[in-house]
């Protein structure tokens, strides 16, 4: 085998798995042999794709060439020089057949970058005595989670974080990433110089355990919608595409673009995670648990797009758990904590003697990895933590790397990295403007809109059912002079309805989308408050859609006056209701999770209720609790629909179902319950007013509730 041992060729061919280059002779002498004397020593799987990738493209061109020359083909034709190649394969050797025909199907790329996404400059990280306190509670003072601990995580390679649960991992990975900024002191090192976060989160990304995609986008429309906010008007629209397409293909998604997100399997909605942030071809990849939940052979295809993103010269971090021995040789460093402490960090070929230099031999037979997640557990005594995490300095140690010759000091590093390329200043986090991003946002919101079976269609067709309900229940009760009582009932009905439809429609709905946007957000696809406008600004059609739908059939149902100007102030208190009801919602959903929302929002409603004047009348309330039918959204709602109903000079009503009418004069009805009925335009503008105020709160707890998570 040639000594260059540096040059790979990743040649794949699913069946073959990961062999060095000489075991290919299997498979056909002469194309082991070229390979090997080409230089290249390695072949491996990647996503189950027939791909050529490799390493350094210059030497493969040559090699290239050299093939092309022996068969007297055309050097720059490589796709065609390669297929040609193929054939002859296929005529000599058997085994081989199967693959050389899908390589006509299948696609290569010669390059060993993604052509479409720019290489960068490696980032190195490196943190010093990080420690990380969270805030128990009232009274029950602080825990420290993270120790002191250091680190150091050159670029270009893949590294794992592994631990027993409750080690801390997680909480390392986000105090790296940026994710956490409150409790956390200590330094983190960005080739050399002390981390700025805005310009590191612009070149790095994280994804998150869970997969926070949208479910009802499919994959092509996902990455599209990404590709928008991450690269902007920076490419053209078919620049834009090729990306895609590239990475789609690469990920071993490109057969399943058309597919809805939340129909993938496991291991593809974690690929798309990865696809979507990889469009803004980040430096530096934060991914915790990128394998938990997922089978053997996708885990494989996880890790190896990881390696492979590496070796593009990504500084790659993952969390962890029980990887199997094939799969922890892929990695190319390992940190280990315990307790918040460092118990090893260095190459995954050295565990096995650093263990032994520790008196803490690995047993035979025995996965290294297994074997250190145990002492980590405390299985053979926490005087083995001590121990470990004394001899590795709590992670100053640099010995067990995988070359220490290679690793910098932060001086070092500051001069091979001048502060002109690390620092690149740019005031705007986001990449696009902030009109664009609620163009864009707005957009994905509207075929979201379409597609949501709960909050478009069955709130659709709850509108429907209840009005039609409704309106048999109080048919012509409107200008019946002896079932004012009754209408009165319909008229509080409708108000909870309207008020509360919406509200708990959106506390159930919403935390699940906050989660995303928490994601996003942080990954810099936009800002928070072109979200919340693009929010806004969608609630709006679908609202009056359902209020049209449901006001029209009630209205005409229960016999209300036939007056265009009663309806229409029905009509406006009613699309106000719904709207305050779905910022109170907002402000909810914004602040808590669905069960604890789904409890408050309506024990919040009820003394909304009691003051609305409807069970004790405005004048029953006593004075010390009056105050509170000012602040009920649902007493103006109430006051307002009365004043389009029985106010404004309502003639008198019909008695035609009975022999005595007693409210047939409305003014009487309004006496009795002590409303004035000419109070509509002070209703509606009490009601705008609470709109905005709840909806300005509602932002304001969302801003909140997104520092506070960090
Ligand atoms: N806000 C908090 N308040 C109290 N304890 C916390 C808080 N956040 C994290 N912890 C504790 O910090 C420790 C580390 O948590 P972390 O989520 O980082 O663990 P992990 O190593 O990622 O575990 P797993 O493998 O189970 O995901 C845990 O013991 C956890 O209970
Ligand atoms: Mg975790």
């Amino acid at each position: 085998m040639s000594s260059t041992s540096q040059k790979h060729l990743n040649f794949v061919a699913e069946p073959m798995g990961d062999k060095p280059v000489s075991d290919l002779a299997g498979v056909g002498d002469v194309l082991g042999k070229r390979l090997v004397e080409a230089g290249f020593d390695k072949a491996y799987t990647v996503l189950g794709q027939y791909l050529v990738l490799k390493k350094d493209s210059e030497l493969f061109k040559e090699w290239m060439k050299e093939v092309c020359q022996a068969n007297s083909k055309q050097a720059s034709d490589c796709y065609q020089c390669l297929n040609d190649w193929c054939d002859e394969y296929k005529s000599t050797i058997q085994l081989y057949e199967s693959e050389c025909t899908s390589v006509e199907k299948e696609r290569w790329l010669f390059d060993p970058q993604f052509s479409n996404l720019p290489s960068r400059d490696p980032i190195d990280l490196q943190f010093k005595d990080v420690t990380y306190t969270v805030n128990m509670g009232f009274r029950k003072g602080r825990k420290e989670i993270l120790h002191q601990i250091n680190g150091k995580f050159p670029g270009s390679q893949l590294t794992a974080i592994m631990g027993p649960s409750g080690a801390g991992k997680s909480t390392l990975l986000d105090v790296l990433s940026g994710y956490r900024k409150t409790g956390v002191t200590g330094n983190v090192y960005v080739n050399g110089r002390n981390r700025n976060l805005d310009t590191f989160r612009k070149m790095s990304c994280y994804i998150t355990q869970d997969d926070r995609i949208h479910a009802l986008l499919t994959v092509l429309e996902n990455m599209r919608i990404a590709s928008d906010f991450k690269l902007g008007n920076q490419l053209k629209p078919h620049e834009k595409e090729a990306r895609i397409e590239e990475i789609l293909t690469v990920l071993g998604l490109y057969e399943h673009q058309m597919t809805m997100s939340g129909r993938l399997s496991g291991g593809q909605k974690k690929r798309l995670s990865i696809a979507l942030e990889l469009i803004s071809n980040p430096t530096v990849m934060f991914l915790d648990e990128p394998t938990t939940g997922l089978d053997s052979h996708s885990c494989t295809q996880v890790v190896n797009l990881l390696r492979f993103l590496a070796n593009q010269g990504r500084t790659i971090i993952c969390t962890i758990h029980q990887p199997s021995a094939k799969l922890f040789q892929e990695f190319d460093e390992v940190y280990v904590l315990a307790q918040g402490k460092c118990l090893y960090q260095g190459s995954t070929d050295k565990i096995v003697p650093y263990l032994q230099s520790v008196e803490l031999p690995c047993p035979m037979y025995h996965n290294p990895a297994d074997y250190i997640i145990e002492l980590a557990c405390a299985e053979y005594g926490t005087d083995k933590i001590d121990l470990m995490v004394r001899s590795m300095e709590n992670g100053e140690c640099i010995r067990w790397l995988k070359d220490p010759s290679l690793v910098m000091s932060l001086e070092e590093l500051r001069k091979i990295y001048p502060l002109s390329t690390n620092a690149k200043d740019d005031s705007s986090l986001e990449a696009t403007s902030p009109l664009s991003q609620l163009k864009i946002l707005m957009k994905r919101g509207f075929v979201k809109t379409k597609r949501d079976t709960t909050l478009t269609h069955l709130r659709i067709g709850v509108n429907v059912f209840l009005a039609l309900v409704l309106g048999c229940l109080f048919v012509k009760a409107g200008n019946e002079g002896s079932r004012v009582v009754d209408n009165y009932n319909l008229l509080f009905a409708i108000l909870i309805h309207q008020s509360m439809t919406t509200m708990m429609l959106t506390v159930l709905t919403f935390p699940t989308e906050l989660s995303i946007l928490l994601k996003e957000h942080f990954n810099r696809w936009y800002s928070l408050k072109m979200y919340y406008a693009s929010v806004t600004l969608l609630s709006i059609p679908i609202s009056v859609v359902c209020c049209t739908i449901f006001t029209i059939t009630i209205y005409i149902m229960s016999g209300q006056p036939m007056e265009w100007s009663r309806f229409g102030m029905f009509f406006a208190i009613s699309l106000m209701m719904d709207f305050v009801g779905q910022s109170t919602g907002l402000m909810v959903g914004a602040w808590f999770d669905v069960v604890n929302g789904t409890f408050l929002a309506p024990t919040l409603s009820i003394p909304m209720m009691m003051f609305a004047g409807f069970g004790v009348t405005l004048r029953d309330i006593p004075n010390y609790l009056r105050w509170g039918t000012y602040i009920s959204y649902m007493r103006y709602g109430l006051e307002g629909y009365v004043g389009a109903i029985y106010g404004e000079g309502r003639a008198t009503l019909e008695c035609d179902e009975a022999p005595y009418c007693h409210y047939r004069y409305p003014s009487k009805f309004l006496s009795e319950i002590s409303m004035r009925g000419d109070q509509f335009w002070y209703d509606l503008n009490a009601l705008i007013i609470n709109f905005v105020f709840f909806r300005i709160c509602a932002y304001f707890l969302l801003r909140w509730k997104v520092i506070a998570v960090r």
